[in-house]
């Protein structure tokens, strides 16, 4: 079955890009020129994705009117002859069908997705966190989708984490299907040093059945007292109905000042605008340090 729904959660709190994320959702911060919000929402688009719900939050507007005309910005383009800006600005609104819900209270992402029950109805769906950018040649929703619509089974985004990192993910047992391609057996969130399973963990993206919600509904606080995603999707492990797929492309946390910078370097060095000038930069920049 096509995947053509997406879920994009971003009413966190981003408390760990504070002062940053107390005006500016951490979803609009932008890598070089675009917000991480408008490269998750081209990703879904590249993916096949049709309909998209964005969960937002008091103070999140600002990413309703990113994805909105702006007829006064879009008059003063035309006027001044800078042809490509308007289009480039008219393109963002036309980008993807989307609707926006509100999280009444930041329970948590498996709270967040359990507000797109109405807009998901009967259908596998997929979910991209708001904050995880992830660059690659082939999008790496439509590389989980793929594997859903073989595998007729929900699906991890699942990267390799180094060990002393895992605590702040989740942990997988996996068993190898094919290269890139997992089953999933065990999944725990944050978990301690001694509930260490793997170095695999499900990051940022994933394909889920439908049937998700109903986990959703009866679920208690997990970690760090949130309804959490990875606690759901632990029972369709436990049902043998999950699998990660290994994406090949790379994440960018835009909720940890670290990944902020990354993703603003290594974009900012490939910008067609920027990208020889920075590079320049660098070179020297670098000679310092
Ligand atoms: P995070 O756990 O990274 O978001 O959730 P957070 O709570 O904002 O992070 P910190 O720890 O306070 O810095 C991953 C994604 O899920 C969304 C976030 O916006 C982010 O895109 N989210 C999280 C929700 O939509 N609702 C929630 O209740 C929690």
């Amino acid at each position: 079955m096509k995947i053509r729904k997406a879920v994009i959660p971003a009413a966190g709190l981003g408390t760990r890009v504070l002062p940053a994320s107390k005006s500016v959702p951490k979803e609009m911060l932008p890598i070089v020129d675009k917000p991480a919000i408008q490269y998750i929402v081209e990703e879904a688009v590249a993916s096949g994705i049709e309909e998209i719900l964005i969960i937002t939050n008091r103070g999140k507007s600002v990413m309703e009117d990113h994805f909105d005309r702006s007829p006064e910005l879009e008059e003063r383009l035309l006027a001044t002859n800078k042809t490509d800006l308007y289009e480039e600005v008219i393109a963002v609104s036309r980008l993807a069908n989307i609707q926006y819900l509100r999280q009444k209270e930041t329970k948590g992402l498996g709270h967040a997705v359990a507000c797109a029950r109405t807009f998901v109805g009967d259908e596998p769906f997929a979910v991209l966190y708001g904050d995880d950018v992830i660059i690659g040649e082939i999008p790496a929703t439509r590389q989980l989708c793929e594997a859903y619509e073989k595998y007729g089974k929900g699906v991890a985004g699942v990267q390799y984490v180094p060990r002393d990192q895992i605590w702040k993910y989740c942990t997988l047992a996996v068993e190898r299907l094919e290269e890139k391609i997992f089953s999933i057996s065990e999944m725990i969130e944050k978990p301690r040093d001694d509930q260490f399973i793997s170095n695999y963990a499900a990051l940022g993206r994933c394909v889920l059945p439908p049937s998700v919600f109903d986990i959703l509904d009866d679920l208690p606080p997990g970690a760090n007292g949130e309804i959490q995603l990875t606690d759901a999707m632990r029972q369709l492990a436990h049902q043998g109905r999950m699998i990660g797929v290994e994406y090949d492309s790379k994440r960018y946390d835009m909720g940890n000042k670290l990944g902020i910078l990354q993703a603003t370097v290594e974009v900012g060095v490939k910008h067609p605008e920027t990208g020889e000038a920075f590079r320049e930069y660098l070179k020297e920049f670098v000679k310092t340090l």
